[in-house]
């Protein structure tokens, strides 16, 4: 593997799934594969899991890691070509990929959309552009559109806790107070219909994803008919599509609670993090039986681990 962008990168997904189930099994079997081989971890937006994640996997591997903020710790970037670089701007996107893939074997990115214009995030502009000029194997740490390593955790997360071959799992949208991006549910999206799944995604009237990413799925507006007799109940807030980046108006009652659960299948309740509390879930449903998001940010480790295995196997 050169590149862990999207699920289109992954030639099968369940057979991931379970090469990352097998690593958690046995973390430390594949030491060989890392020495003297560097990843190199690039952070244009803030993270707490994606960052610690990665780099314990990579360490399970036998990797050495070094990590840039570079939106704090470096120089300020320039992302357009043909331009006069005489504002704030100080080293351009072409230079400074190109001399991080000198340094690293493997580079991570996490570059999130600016949520004005869509077809420039949509492009994922900034993200390909640093493909294009790193020259090494690049896994996305969370794009414009996209949370890939996200979406894996979160199929291996569903692989190993199901209690029936083929789960219902529901997406439903939470309410928040500042536009999110849409790139964990689209993600999650396009995961869950390539996955042995029943998926269905429940959102107010106005936050309907690009159709891009949801093929396969059952649509609705309505949260509790949603909820009948669902496995896992994936619960994310997102701003809208179209008018892009808004946060249109919502009159009913978007956030779950354990009376919301009662005609599910015993659901069990997953977010990625980090989440509002009593904003996006409530209390009762974080800290009662039905949450499994500390255990989903747990396979963080072995979902990147299985990547980053794949990518080193592929140098
Ligand atoms: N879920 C996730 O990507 O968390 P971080 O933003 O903390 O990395």
């Amino acid at each position: 593997m050169k590149l862990f962008s999207s699920v289109n990168d992954v030639t099968d997904i369940n057979a991931l799934a379970v090469e990352a189930l097998k690593l958690k099994a046995d973390p430390y079997a594949f030491q060989h594969l890392g020495k003297n081989k560097t990843l190199v971890l690039v952070f244009l937006n803030p993270s707490l899991r994606t960052r610690l994640s990665t780099q314990k996997a990579a360490m399970n591997l036998g990797m050495d890691v070094m990590v840039l903020n570079i939106d704090k710790e470096g120089w300020a970037l320039e992302l357009r070509d043909n331009v006069v670089m005489n504002g704030t701007t100080v080293e351009h996107i072409r230079e400074a990929a190109g001399v991080m893939g000198q340094y690293a074997d493997i580079i991570g990115l996490r570059s999130f959309p600016g949520l004005k214009d869509r077809d420039e995030d949509y492009s994922e502009m900034v993200f390909n552009k640093f493909v294009q000029f790193c020259g090494k194997p690049v896994v996305s740490l969370e794009s414009a559109t996209r949370h890939p390593l996200q979406s894996l955790a979160d199929l291996v997360t569903i692989t190993e806790l199901k209690t029936r071959p083929r789960p219902k799992v529901v997406l439903t949208w939470a309410p928040h107070v500042k536009a999110l991006p849409q790139a964990v549910p689209n993600s999650f999206a396009e995961w869950m219909c390539k996955a042995d799944v029943d998926f269905t995604i429940a959102h107010p009237k106005g936050y309907e994803l690009s159709g891009e990413f949801t093929q396969g799925a059952t649509i609705t507006h309505n949260q509790q008919a949603a909820l009948a007799d669902a496995d896992f109940v994936y619960v994310k807030n997102w701003s809208a599509y179209e008018p892009y980046g808004q946060m249109p108006a919502v009159t009913e009652n978007w956030l779950l609670t354990n009376d919301s659960l009662k005609n599910t299948n015993n659901a069990k309740v997953m977010h990625c993090l980090p989440v509002r509390r009593n904003l996006e879930l409530s209390d009762e449903i974080l800290d009662g039986p039905h949450s499994v998001v500390v255990h989903e940010a747990g396979n963080r480790v072995w979902a990147a681990q299985a990547v980053l295995k794949q990518m080193l196997e592929s140098l």
